[in-house]
């Protein structure tokens, strides 16, 4: 399997950077993440080869990570927080709100394919808990009303 073009070449000059090959493969997932939309059975199969490792081993560090997928998500993939600094400051009914207004569960997309959700641990934002990631973008101090903002603002964009 050949990725694209971008993100061949992107292998190619990691590969210098790194004593050991291994260590392209969380940053290469996410680039062939980005190309693909998800990691493709195909795809883990691909990077198992390239790294000399078993495909259980790409596997178990897609599942170690929250923001590594194997199964398509929304175009707006919406991560909330609930662990502890965050279900401290309502980080469960940020997550509760969002699966109210969105209509989906953990790990659900919507019908037209523009959201998706997650509830998920840690994202490195404690320090301004409740937080949220959006594909790249953090939002943090959420509020029932804040995340509202969020995902209206998200939605705009689709339609502007
Ligand atoms: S506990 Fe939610 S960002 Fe750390």
């Amino acid at each position: 399997m050949k990725f694209s073009e971008e993100n061949e070449a992107r292998w190619a000059e990691m590969a210098t950077h790194y004593p050991l090959k291994r260590s392209v493969l969380v940053p290469m997932l996410l680039y062939i993440q980005d190309e693909l939309g998800y990691l493709t059975e195909e795809a883990i199969h691909e990077v198992a080869q390239r790294l000399d490792l078993p495909d259980l081993e790409v596997r178990n560090v897609i599942s170690y990570y929250s923001m590594l997928r194997t199964k398509p998500a929304g175009k707006y993939n919406v991560q909330v927080c609930t662990n502890i600094s965050c279900l401290l400051r309502g980080g469960e009914e940020v997550l509760e709100h969002c699966k109210k207004k969105l209509g989906i569960g953990h790990k659900g997309v919507t019908p037209d394919g523009l959201f998706s959700l997650e509830e998920v641990e840690c994202i490195g934002a404690c320090s301004w808990a409740p937080a949220a990631q959006v594909n790249y973008d953090f939002h943090e101090n959420l509020t029932a009303e804040k995340m509202d903002e969020v995902l209206d603002g998200y939605k705009r964009k689709e339609t502007q």
